[in-house]
C-alpha cells in the first residue's frame, strides 16, 4: 500500500536515533513508553537515562523504595503511573519470573499497561503485529485518509484502532509503529505541518481538500476547573511541617499543609475562615511573608497558588511530620511544590 511504503521510506531517511530503539529488552521499552506517555521525546530522554541508570533491571526497580521511584519520576506528573510501574515490576518479578510476557493480551493484564503500551511493548520487543494508537497516529491517519470522526468518542476510538490495526498487517510491526509516531511528531505536526514537502501530499485527503487545520476532529473541549491553593510553609527551627498526601491527586508525594478554595479570597479573609481555624487553632504562629501568586496548569485544573512562610516554635500538629530543610531535596514532591522550593525557604 502506498501509505505504508512511503511511511517506511520516509522513516529510513528521517528517523531519530533514540536509545529505546536500539534494544529489544521489554523492560527498557516498557520504561520508555510509560515515560513518553507523560512527556515529549526531548525531556523523556533524561528521565529514561535516569531510570535505566538507577533501576538497571526490573529486579532493582521491584525492590526499590517507592519514595525513590517517585523522586525519579518527579516533574512528569500523573504519579499513579510511577506507582503502577513499581507495582507491575513486582508483579513481573513474582508472577512471571522477571520476564514480561511475550503476548499482547497477557501484557494488558498488568497494571498501568493499556492497549497503547501493550501494542508498543509487543511490537518493539517481540515483533508482534499490534498497532500503537496515540495522538500522533490519530493525527496522521485522520489527515491522510480524511477521517473526520471525533477521536474522543468511543466509536471514534474504535474506528481509529481498527483502521490502524488493518494497516500494520503485512509490515514489519516494530518499524511501522516507530515510523508512524516519528512521522506524526516530525512531519505531520499539530501546528504548521510541512505539507508541501510531505511524501504523502499527492494522496493526503486533508491536504487536497484544505482540511489540514480541521483534522483530527475532537468533539469536546476540556474546561479546566480553577482552584486557589494556599500552602503554609511552617518552619520550626530548621524543620518544616509536611504530610504525605493520601488524595488521588499527587498521592504518595510530600506536601505542605494547605487550604484549597474555589474562589479568590483576600489574605485577611482566609485568616478568618473556619478552615484556617481548624488548621492553626491553638498554635502560636508568625506569618513572615507571602509569595506572589504562582499559576500552575494540570490537565483538568488551573491552580493559583500562594506560599505563606510562617514561623512557629510550637509542637508539631497531629497528622504532620517535621522534615529538616536539608532533607526536602530528597523527598518526592509535586512540580508545584518544587517550584516553591526554588523560590526559597526562610
Ligand atoms: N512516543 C511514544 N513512544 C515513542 C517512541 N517509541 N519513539 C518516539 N516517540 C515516542
Amino acid at each position: 500500500m502506498k501509505f505504508t511504503e512511503r511511511l517506511i521510506e520516509w522513516y529510513k531517511h528521517y528517523k531519530r536515533d533514540l536509545p529505546w530503539r536500539n534494544t529489544t529488552n521489554p523492560y527498557y521499552i516498557w520504561l520508555s513508553e510509560i515515560i513518553l506517555q507523560q512527556t515529549r521525546v526531548n525531556q523523556g530522554l533524561s528521565y529514561y537515562y535516569k531510570f535505566t541508570q538507577n533501576f538497571p533491571t526490573i529486579y532493582i526497580l521491584a525492590s526499590a523504595d517507592i519514595d525513590f521511584v517517585l523522586k525519579n519520576w518527579q516533574g512528569l506528573g500523573y504519579y499513579s503511573r510511577a506507582r503502577n510501574m513499581h507495582f507491575t515490576s513486582q508483579e513481573v518479578v513474582n508472577k512471571y519470573n522477571g520476564k514480561f510476557p511475550a503476548e499482547y493480551h497477557e501484557l494488558l493484564k498488568l497494571k498501568g499497561i493499556g492497549p497503547y503500551t501493550a501494542a508498543a511493548v509487543s511490537s518493539f520487543a517481540f515483533g508482534l503485529p499490534f498497532a500503537v494508537v496515540d495522538g500522533n497516529v490519530i493525527r496522521v491517519l485522520s489527515r491522510v485518509f480524511g477521517i473526520d470522526i471525533a477521536y474522543d468518542t468511543t466509536s471514534g476510538k474504535n474506528h481509529f484502532n481498527a483502521f490502524a490495526q488493518e494497516l500494520i498487517l503485512n509490515t514489519n510491526p516494530a518499524i511501522y509503529n516507530q515510523a508512524i509516531m516519528d512521522f506524526g511528531s516530525i512531519q505531520c505536526k499539530f501546528k504548521n505541518p510541512e505539507c508541501v514537502i510531505c511524501p504523502m501530499c499527492d494522496f493526503c485527503v486533508a491536504f487536497k481538500k484544505g482540511l489540514v487545520k480541521d483534522l483530527p476532529y475532537k468533539s469536546k473541549r476540556i474546561n479546566k476547573k480553577i482552584t486557589y491553593l494556599h500552602y503554609f510553609i511552617v518552619s520550626n527551627q530548621n524543620s518544616v511541617w509536611m504530610q504525605k498526601r493520601t488524595e488521588k491527586l499527587w498521592r504518595g508525594l510530600y506536601d505542605f499543609p494547605f487550604l484549597e478554595f474555589a474562589e479568590k479570597y483576600s489574605i485577611k479573609y482566609i485568616q478568618n475562615t473556619k478552615e484556617w481555624q481548624d488548621l492553626f487553632f491553638g498554635f502560636d504562629i508568625n506569618i513572615k511573608s507571602i509569595s506572589k501568586t504562582i499559576v500552575h496548569h494540570l490537565t483538568h485544573k488551573k491552580i493559583y497558588a500562594k506560599f505563606w512562610y510562617i514561623d512557629s516554635n510550637d509542637f508539631i500538629k497531629k497528622d504532620y511530620v517535621t522534615i529538616h530543610k536539608n532533607r526536602l531535596i530528597n523527598l518526592p514532591v509535586s512540580r508545584l511544590i518544587e517550584k516553591s522550593l526554588n523560590i526559597n525557604i526562610h
